[in-house]
């Protein structure tokens, strides 16, 4: 064979050059791709060797940690982002009390029924809980409607602030007075440890759960951690006793019904119902709750493998920083683990939420009417002892109505779980309405001659509970003019903010 070759070449030398020249070309090529791997293993190898600045305990401007991590600092910036709407979710603002105006009767008497905006990304939390009404205009401490405790869940300055304030402290002070020291978004400090980047769990309410449960939540997996760094946020939880400690009602069990009864056993009540008087609880967002009884927590997936999945940059794998809904990058989130079209998994979300979607709707009307119901039953002389079934079955529909509801990825989460409660929450709306019907009988008034009163828009609604929406919105709108810009002035005389130079 080489006898023959030599042979050729001997006879058409141009040939040889031509052999000679790409074995070299070959050569040189393996050689740069030997030199790219060993440089990414280098570089992954002395990512956090590398480190350009030491980032301290608590540090919770972002763009510090950024310097270090470029990556996951970019892809966390984005969720600055409002680009994407899905069929019923998405990170572009959204006013859901425009959209449902019952909703506003429903929390008749709380702030809720003042403003309720869909979520958006992390990035704006502060924005977001500075702007919404329910934070109200407070010029003095003495103005505040909220507690301190109202920070916990929107940035990384609260870790800070409760390691110099002590924990209890914290909780207990008004909203307002933290105004110039919580000032950064949801960031690198709230999940990760300085030091090591190991997740870090930078929120008590959640430790606390587990040591009522004799866990300690040390002793969770990695793959765990990758659900309780959102655990610490995306929970129910509610503000303990006159201190306003912030505690996760776990110690019955997780489900709809043992957090409930842990609600009755301590007679919590977030609020007494405007109309209907009923003793009221608030869900605030079971995220994590709710997705635990799904198929996918239960083969063992975490919420970071779809809300922030791998992508390579120049052979590095990280993690997309960019928290929003999987949707709108099907290709990197589902299609990791499912070989289905695009197009068929996203019927499947949209599928299981519409059909959710369809009972929630019916709660809404019925849960509303009750509430009215119950109000023209007061109104005409019923007595608290003819009231209370009723009231107790207005106070469990619609606690199980705002679990599913207030949960925004539910229905997708755990698609059963979540019909199984709203199932619960008509059942007892209507069995509220039955109950109501039965006072107005004994009180000798016949049920039809209630007028239902307008409540098809939200500025109706908002009227027909007796808000001042005029007053409130320019109230805010003086506080976002002159008490704010003072806050982010004193913040960024005290260091707090890099909207200067790193
Ligand atoms: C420190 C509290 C906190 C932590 C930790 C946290 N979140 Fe959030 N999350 C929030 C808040 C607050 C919002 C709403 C922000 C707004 O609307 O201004 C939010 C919004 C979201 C949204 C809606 C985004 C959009 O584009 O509409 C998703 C999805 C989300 N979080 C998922 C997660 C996941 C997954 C984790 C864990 C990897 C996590 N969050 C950890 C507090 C937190
Ligand atoms: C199997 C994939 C998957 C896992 C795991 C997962 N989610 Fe989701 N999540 C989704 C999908 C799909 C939606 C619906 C998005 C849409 O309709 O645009 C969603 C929606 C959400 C939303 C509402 C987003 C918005 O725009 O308002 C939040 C918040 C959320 N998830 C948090 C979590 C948390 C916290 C966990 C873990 C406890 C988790 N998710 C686990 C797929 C997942
Ligand atoms: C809401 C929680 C959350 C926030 C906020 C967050 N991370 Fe992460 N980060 C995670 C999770 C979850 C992982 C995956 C960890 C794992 O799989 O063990 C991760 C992984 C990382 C890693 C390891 C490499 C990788 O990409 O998987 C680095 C480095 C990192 N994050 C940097 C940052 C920086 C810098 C910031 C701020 C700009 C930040 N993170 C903000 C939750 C968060
Ligand atoms: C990390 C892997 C992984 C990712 C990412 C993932 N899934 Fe799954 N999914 C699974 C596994 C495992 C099952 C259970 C499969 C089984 O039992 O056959 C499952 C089951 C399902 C099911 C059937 C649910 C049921 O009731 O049994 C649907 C629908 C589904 N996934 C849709 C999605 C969608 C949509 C996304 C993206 C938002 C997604 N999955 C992301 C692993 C994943």
């Amino acid at each position: 064979m080489l006898q023959r070759l030599s042979d050729f070449i001997r006879r058409k030398p141009v040939w040889g050059w031509i052999l000679f020249l790409s074995i070299m070309v070959v050569v040189f090529l393996i050689g740069l791709l030997a030199a790219s791997i060993t440089e990414r293993r280098a570089e992954i190898a002395t990512l956090f060797n590398n480190r350009k600045v030491e980032i301290e305990a608590f540090e919770s401007r972002s763009d510090m940690w950024g310097v270090n991590y470029p990556r996951e600092y970019e892809t966390w910036k984005k969720t600055t982002d409002m680009d994407f709407k899905s069929k019923h979710l998405g990170n572009t603002r959204q006013d859901v009390l425009e959209d449902r105006p019952e909703m506003v009767v429903l929390w008749a008497g709380y702030a809720f029924a003042m403003d309720y905006e869909a979520p958006r990304g992390h990035s704006h939390a502060i924005t977001d809980v500075r702007n919404t009404l329910r934070t109200g205009s407070p010029e003095k401490p003495e103005d505040n409607m909220q507690p301190a405790t109202c920070w916990t869940c929107k940035s990384p300055d609260v870790p800070r602030m409760m390691h110099e304030m002590g924990i209890a402290e914290f909780y207990k002070g008004k909203w307002s007075t933290l105004g110039e020291e919580i000032v950064n978004p949801i960031g690198c400090a709230d999940c990760h440890d300085h030091n090591s980047m190991q997740l870090n769990i930078s929120r008590p309410g959640l430790i606390e759960a587990f040591e009522r449960q004799g866990k300690d939540i040390k002793n969770a997996t990695a793959q765990e951690m990758r659900s309780l760094a959102c655990a610490q946020c995306h929970v129910e939880y509610y503000f303990k006793g006159d201190g306003k400690y912030l505690t996760f009602p776990w110690d019955k069990g997780m489900t709809v019904e043992d957090i409930e009864k842990y609600y009755d056993e301590v007679q919590h009540v977030d609020w007494v119902h405007k109309l209907s008087r009923a003793p009221m609880l608030k869900a605030q967002h079971p995220d994590f709750e709710i997705f635990n009884l799904g198929p996918h927590a239960q083969r063992g997936l975490s919420c970071a493998d779809c809300h922030m999945p791998y992508k390579v940059d120049g052979g590095i794998k990280y993690s997309d920083h960019q928290i929003m809904s999987p949707l709108k990058n099907i290709n990197n989130t589902c299609q990791t683990c499912h070989r289905d079209s695009e197009e068929n998994l996203r019927r499947y979300v949209e599928d299981y939420q519409d059909k959710a979607l369809e009972i929630r709707d019916r709660i809404e009307v019925e849960l509303a009417k009750a509430h009215v119901f119950a109000k023209y039953a007061w109104d005409n002389g019923a007595t608290e002892s003819q009231m209370k079934p009723a009231l107790e079955l207005l106070r469990q529909a619609q606690w199980r109505w705002d679990f599913v509801v207030a949960s925004h990825g539910a229905t997708f989460h755990a698609p059963v779980e979540s019909q199984r409660i709203l199932a619960h929450s008509l059942d007892r709306s209507l069995q509220a309405h039955l109950a109501l019907q039965n006072v107005l009988f004994a009180l000798n008034v016949n049920p039809k001659d209630l007028k239902m009163p307008d409540i098809s828009t939200k500025d109706k609604a908002q009227e027909y509970i007796g808000l001042d929406m005029k007053t409130l919105k320019e109230k805010k709108e003086s506080f976002k003019n002159t008490v704010i810009p003072e806050w982010i002035k004193k913040a960024e005389q005290k260091g707090r903010l890099t909207t200067q130079k790193i």
